[in-house]
């Protein structure tokens, strides 16, 4: 039997990053669990349906977050004075060993996925650490919360503590032990991640990009995030004609389809291979400011017709909701914009873009309510003194500009409600 969803209410969403699709007390309609089209009146097919009212509410795309560390969780707001490699040799790998123990990775790995429910982060593609049971506890969680994800077991056989690299066998094998137990999955796959080429062999590098090819797989990684960390990798790889190669001639750069996480140095030749391998360069604007990597500039790569989506990089950035991140990025895009002042600031319906539709397009047909489109969806609740007075656009602008968890009464995702 066909599972049918109809909810009502006013629907707000992005098809393009340039404005908004505005559909004031409306129905939209999904038929097991895609979009069949959005109504003033309902069709004689649909009357005998049950419809969801949500009155006067907004009804909103998922967010969309391609790139986090469900691990860092708790590290949200710590060690914010470092920059990127003090701050994971002083913090961060102490941290993600911790997940060798299954009872911390499920006390912490349930609190993550549950703010990520609350915040409205429906699609996302994470890293976990590199223990592969505590991974497998984070899949689990995320298959029964019936959330959409990439999970990636981070993969570092040298240059980081030995209580958190594995050997490059060991490594290669528990991946390829959960890509087998979850690649057939609808909702929650696996993603191959070396963590950054510096903790990374050139023998793991090409175990990985192995795996990617035989499996079909996508891949997620950092690329040129910051100063240290791009002489770092040429001083190790000095056969690579540049960071993002290194990735690419293991098969880690868009010979499957590939997120990279900060982009932010690149050179002109990276930056013409992510283009033609269309692999999708991710903006974390918090974690761009946090821990003082740099300002990604994101004007001008969408001018060029790169790929991009917004990420919270939990926990080089401080904040889950990615509302959070879509301000951030417009407000970090102004900052950018009066040293440079060719680039345009991101405008509102390009943020929420970003962090809908355009990350949304690495998962398929998500993040946008276009017929044929995973109805993920976010019912919205605001104050009566703003529903009253503002339009419809403007009541979304605040929501994501002030709005967090507790504005957030509904949730589907494919339709169902989570
Ligand atoms: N590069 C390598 N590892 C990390 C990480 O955990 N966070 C960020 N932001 N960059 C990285
Ligand atoms: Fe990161």
């Amino acid at each position: 039997m066909q599972k049918i969803t109809i909810l009502k209410g006013n629907i707000v969403f992005t098809a393009v990053a340039e404005k908004f699709e505005v559909y004031a007390d409306s129905f939209i309609v999904s038929v097991d669990g895609y979009i069949k089209g959005i109504f003033k009146t309902l069709p004689e097919t649909y009357q005998n349906e049950q419809v969801i009212d949500h009155g006067n509410r907004l009804i909103i795309p998922g967010f969309v977050d391609l790139h986090l560390h469900a691990a860092q969780f708790p590290q949200c707001g710590v060690g914010m004075t470092h920059q990127l490699l003090q701050w994971l040799e002083d913090y961060t790998f102490d941290l993600e060993r911790e997940y060798q123990n299954p009872e911390f990775a499920e006390k912490v790995y349930t609190a993550f996925v549950d703010k990520l429910v609350a915040y409205g982060t429906l699609r996302s593609c994470m890293f976990a650490s590199s223990s592969t049971q505590g991974t497998e506890i984070l899949f689990e969680i995320l298959k029964k919360k019936g959330l959409g994800a990439l999970v990636g077991k981070v993969n570092m056989d040298t240059n980081a503590p030995d209580f958190i690299i594995e050997s490059t066998a060991g490594s290669l094998k528990g991946t390829e032990y959960l890509i087998n137990k979850y690649k057939d999955e609808p909702l929650v796959r696996p993603v191959i991640t070396p963590r950054f080429a510096p903790t990374s062999t050139s023998q793991l590098l090409k175990g990985l990009g192995d795996l990617a090819i035989k499996y079909g797989l996508p891949v997620q990684s950092h690329v040129s995030e910051n100063p240290d960390e791009i002489a770092w990798v040429k001083a190790l790889f000095n056969d690579a004609k540049n960071y993002s190669d290194v990735y690419h001639q293991n098969q880690l750069f868009g010979q499957t389809p590939t997120v990279m996480a900060h982009a932010i140095h690149l050179e002109k030749e990276e930056i013409e291979l992510a283009l033609k391998n269309n692999v999708f360069l991710i903006h974390c604007p918090d974690s761009n400011i946090n821990v003082r990597s740099g300002i990604m500039p994101i004007r001008q790569y969408l001018n060029m017709g790169l790929k991009i989506g917004l990420g919270s990089d939990i926990a080089g950035g401080h904040k889950i909701g990615m509302n959070e991140a879509v301000v951030r990025a417009i407000q970090l895009s102004k900052l950018y914009s009066l040293e440079h002042p060719d680039d345009k600031p991101i405008s509102i319906s390009e943020g929420v873009y970003l962090g809908t539709k355009g990350g949304g397009e690495f998962f398929g047909k998500t993040g946008s309510f276009e017929n044929g489109y995973a109805l993920d969806a976010l019912v919205i609740e605001d104050d009566e003194f703003t529903s009253e007075r503002y339009s419809l656009e403007d009541r979304l602008e605040r929501f994501i500009y002030i709005g967090d968890d507790r504005n957030i009464i509904a949730r589907y995702v494919e339709g169902n409600a989570i």
